[in-house]
């Protein structure tokens, strides 16, 4: 591992994949748009996955990865457990960041906000156009629980298939959450470090924007 990234270390990247030049959009969300359809174009591995990171109240920061299903109404939406950790921290400290990273593009867009539950009917639909498998497993774990043993969970999953023979309802404990963005922060690798940062962030109501050092 060492070897590995000494080599990592004297390997000279220097990034050109694009800049951050001219006008980017008075709202972040035509750029977040515009960059994600690129990501998906250029066959980046996982383009909607992001890592959430949370802030329990001991202050203890946690981070895992995503999926993003949609933006709905300027609002990025994930769907989980809401009694895992992830849920728990959100219960008690709604803000949370969402992390993007395009590798192949040298692209990373971060962004800040609040969470709040996505409206059942929402949930539903979503919950409703996922595979019966899916569907089961979000009744079966327990997200974030210790777990004795695995035979538990299968043995979960055997029993629910049967008491849901036809179609399974949504659990109540899954569901949506949508960040709305108090900040976008968009990360562009640039030839000799001199990457592009450009902020949007929210300000009186407004968003601001400005470039940072990178
Ligand atoms: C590529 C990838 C995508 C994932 N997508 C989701 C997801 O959309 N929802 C989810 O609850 N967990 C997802 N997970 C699992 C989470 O990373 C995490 O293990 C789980 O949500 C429990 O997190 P917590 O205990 O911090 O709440 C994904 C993991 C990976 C590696």
């Amino acid at each position: 591992m060492e070897d590995f990234l000494e080599q990592m270390r004297n390997d000279h990247k220097d990034f050109d994949h694009g800049s951050l030049e001219g006008n980017f959009g008075s709202q972040p969300f035509e750029l977040f748009s515009t960059w994600f359809s690129e990501a998906i174009e250029t066959k980046q591995v996982e383009p909607n996955a992001f890592v959430l990171s949370t802030v329990n109240t001991a202050l203890q920061a946690s981070s895992r990865i995503l999926y993003l299903k949609e933006v709905l109404d300027n609002q990025f939406v994930f769907y989980t457990n809401y009694n895992s950790h992830k849920g728990t921290d959100l219960m008690h400290n709604n803000t949370a960041s969402m992390l993007f990273f395009w590798p192949n593009l040298q692209r990373q867009v971060r962004i800040e906000g609040t969470c709040s539950k996505v409206p059942s009917a929402v949930s539903d639909a979503y919950f409703a156009s996922r595979p019966r498998a899916s569907q089961i497993g979000a009744w079966a774990s327990h997200q974030s629980e210790k777990l004795e043993d695995r035979t538990m969970l299968e043995a979960r999953v055997e029993a629910l298939a049967q008491q849901f023979p036809d179609s399974v309802p949504r659990p109540p404990h899954w569901g949506g959450y949508a960040l709305t963005p108090t900040l976008v922060e968009f990360w562009q690798g640039r030839p000799s470090r001199l990457h592009d940062r450009i902020v949007y962030e929210q300000v009186e109501g407004q968003w601001e924007i400005y470039r940072k050092n990178p």
